[in-house]
């Protein structure tokens, strides 16, 4: 499902909805990447990208997304010269919510969150019945979670081309 609100020919939002499959999470993070391009440019899509591509993850391992039948959805709006981000599970069925590990350096696992952390300039977790844009892309009553995060164009420090 693709949603576009028009404000004077500027999108304000932009969400879809995939299934939760391993070749749809590619399939997102492309149109994630696309997207965060045309609003904040190349550099902060790269950025994007990578720290969908965690949230993604996250959403087929952690949540029920992952199920046969589970979806994701993606939410981007534009903002301040940036994008924020949403992804918008169907909840974990033991009531797991993301929460970034003390994984230490050698660890394989857990390092998802503090890539998102490291990426992004702020984000954050919250239930998907809390989120201004619970209604897109899903049933409202569904008990999902919403993870953001939002991402500027950083600045080339020392590195001035
Ligand atoms: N969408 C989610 N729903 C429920 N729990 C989640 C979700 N995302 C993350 N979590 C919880 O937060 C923990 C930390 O997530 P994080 O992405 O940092 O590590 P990981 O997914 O376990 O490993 P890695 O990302 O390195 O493969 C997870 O182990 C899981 O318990
Ligand atoms: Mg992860
Ligand atoms: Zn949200």
């Amino acid at each position: 499902m693709t949603r576009q609100a028009l404000t004077a020919g500027m999108p304000t939002l932009l969400a879809r909805t995939f299934a939760g499959t391993a070749i749809q999470a590619r399939a997102a993070r492309r149109w994630a990447r696309t997207t965060v391009a045309g609003m904040a440019g190349p550099d902060t899509a790269g950025l994007a990208e990578a720290a969908i591509a965690e949230l993604l993850a996250n959403a087929v391992t952690h949540s029920r997304s992952g199920q046969p039948g589970g979806t994701v959805t993606v939410i981007i709006t534009p903002g301040a010269g940036g994008v924020t981000v949403h992804v918008h599970d169907l909840g974990a069925a033991g009531g797991a919510v993301p929460r970034p590990r003390d994984a230490g350096d050698e660890a394989e696992s857990g390092r998802g969150l503090r890539i998102v952390g490291e990426l992004s300039d702020a984000w954050g977790t919250r239930p998907g019945a809390e989120c201004c844009h619970a209604d897109v892309g899903r049933q409202a009553a569904e008990p999902g979670r919403c993870t953001w995060f939002a991402c500027h164009p950083r600045g080339h420090d020392g590195g001035r081309i």
